[in-house]
C-alpha cells in the first residue's frame, strides 16, 4: 500500500442552506498524515465539511486545497479520496471480495491485479481469507472493516470517515477505535475523523477541531483541548466542569474574599471564569496542609453519590455555589463538614465571560 499522503488546506469555505450557515467561514490545515478529528454537537457542521472535502457539496465560496491543488471544482471521482460512512453501505448481492474490488474495477484494473489488492486490503483489517463470503454472513464489526477495506483498496492519500464506528457496540467499538489508528499509522495517509463522542476523539486523534455552528472553535492536541479549553463551548462540551466567576484586578486573581494562582496569569482585569473539573480537585479536611502548588477553596460538603469506582461529592462554597469532586468512594465524610477543596495551580483555568452555549 502507499504512504504518501497530502496535506489539506481548507480556507474561508462557506456553505448556507437558507439562512443556516452549515459551515461559516472554516478555515483548517490538516497536515500530512495526521489523524484529525471533528468533534463537535448533532448539527454543527461535520458531515457538510467532510462532504465538500470529498465533493459531493459544492461550497459557497473560500479555497480547498489537498497538497497545493485547487480541488473546489474537480469532481468527486477525481479526488481520489477514501470515505468509510456510519452506514458502511457494502453491497448487499456481492461477497466480500467484489465489494472490496469495486473502486478498483471502476477503474478499470485488470482483475488478476484486482483479486491481488483486495486480499492485501483483506489482510490489512484482518479479515485475510474473508473474500468469498457474503456480507450478510459477518459480523458489524467485520462488515465496517470490509467498507475499511473498500476505502483503501484504491492506496487513497486522503481517508475521510463519518462516524464510521457509531453503529457498533461499546465493546467492538473501543477494539476497532485502536485498529483504526494503528492501521492509520501503518499506512499514513492523512485522514479526517467525524465523531460526536469525546472520548472516541481523545482517543484517536493527534490533533482534534471541535465544531459548533458552522465554526471551529478550537484546534488543538486532545491534551491541551481537555485541560486548556480556549472557550466556554469547548469547555462545556468536553468533559465535566463547574464554572464560577472571579475577578481579576492587576494580574490577581480572586474568588469571592479569596485569592488564586492561575495557571496563565491573566493580562486583562475584569469579571473571568474558573473552569474546575471535578477529578482534578481535592478534598481536605481544614487542618490539612495543602500542597504549596495548590490553590485551596474553603467549603462545606452538602452531598455524596457513591458510583463504584469513585464518588461524586457536591460542596458548597461560602456564598452557596455548588462544586463537583469526584474522589475515591473509599471513607466517610458527613454532610455539613467543613473542608477545603484543592486544586492544583496548572490546573486552575480561566475562561472568558461569555454566555453559556
Ligand atoms: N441538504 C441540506 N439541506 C438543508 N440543510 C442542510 C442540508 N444538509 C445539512 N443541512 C444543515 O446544515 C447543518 C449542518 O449539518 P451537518 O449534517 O453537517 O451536521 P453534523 O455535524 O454532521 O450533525 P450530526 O452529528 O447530526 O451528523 C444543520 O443545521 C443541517 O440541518
Ligand atoms: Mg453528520
Amino acid at each position: 500500500m502507499s504512504t504518501a499522503s497530502l496535506p489539506i488546506s481548507i480556507a474561508q469555505i462557506t456553505k448556507t442552506y437558507g439562512k443556516t450557515f452549515a459551515l461559516d467561514h472554516v478555515d483548517l490545515e490538516v497536515r500530512s498524515g495526521e489523524f484529525l478529528t471533528l468533534l463537535g454537537p448533532s448539527g454543527s457542521g461535520k458531515t457538510t465539511l467532510l462532504t465538500v472535502l470529498a465533493g459531493f457539496t459544492r461550497p459557497d465560496g473560500g479555497s480547498l486545497k489537498f497538497g497545493g491543488t485547487e480541488m473546489v471544482t474537480v469532481p468527486p471521482h477525481k479526488r481520489n479520496v477514501g470515505m468509510v460512512f456510519q452506514n458502511y453501505a457494502l453491497f448487499p448481492h456481492m461477497n466480500v471480495a467484489d465489494n472490496v474490488g469495486f473502486p478498483l474495477k471502476l477503474r478499470g484494473v485488470k482483475s488478476a491485479e484486482i483479486r491481488q489488492r483486495c486480499e492485501r486490503a483483506l489482510e490489512m483489517v484482518r479479515l485475510g481469507g474473508y473474500g468469498t463470503r457474503g456480507v450478510d454472513q459477518l459480523s458489524g464489526g467485520q462488515r465496517q472493516r470490509v467498507a475499511l477495506a473498500r476505502a483503501m483498496v484504491f492506496e487513497p492519500r486522503i481517508m475521510l470517515m463519518d462516524e464510521p464506528l457509531s453503529a457498533l457496540d461499546k465493546q467492538l467499538r473501543e477494539h476497532m477505535q485502536i485498529e483504526l489508528r494503528q492501521l492509520h499509522d501503518k499506512l499514513g495517509m492523512t485522514t479526517v475523523y467525524v465523531t460526536h463522542d469525546q472520548r472516541e476523539a481523545l482517543t484517536m486523534s493527534d490533533r482534534i477541531a471541535v465544531i459548533n455552528a458552522g465554526r471551529i472553535m478550537q484546534l488543538d492536541t486532545p491534551r491541551a483541548i481537555y485541560e486548556r479549553p480556549k472557550n466556554r463551548f469547548v469547555a462545556e462540551f468536553i468533559g465535566e466542569s463547574t464554572f464560577l466567576p472571579v475577578v481579576v484586578t492587576g494580574g490577581q486573581v480572586h474568588l469571592g474574599h479569596q485569592a488564586l494562582r492561575t495557571a496563565v496569569v491573566p493580562q486583562t482585569d475584569g469579571p473571568q471564569l474558573l473552569m474546575l473539573r471535578p477529578e482534578r480537585l481535592r478534598l481536605m479536611g481544614v487542618n490539612a496542609i495543602a500542597d504549596t502548588a495548590c490553590n485551596t477553596i474553603d467549603a462545606t460538603l452538602v452531598a455524596t453519590v457513591y458510583q463504584g469506582d469513585s464518588s461524586l461529592f457536591q460542596a458548597a462554597l461560602p456564598d452557596g455555589t455548588l462544586v463537583s469532586v469526584r474522589g475515591s468512594s473509599s471513607g466517610s465524610l458527613a454532610p455539613g463538614a467543613p473542608l477545603r477543596l484543592s486544586v492544583a495551580i496548572e490546573d486552575t483555568v480561566l475562561l472568558a465571560m461569555e454566555p453559556a452555549a
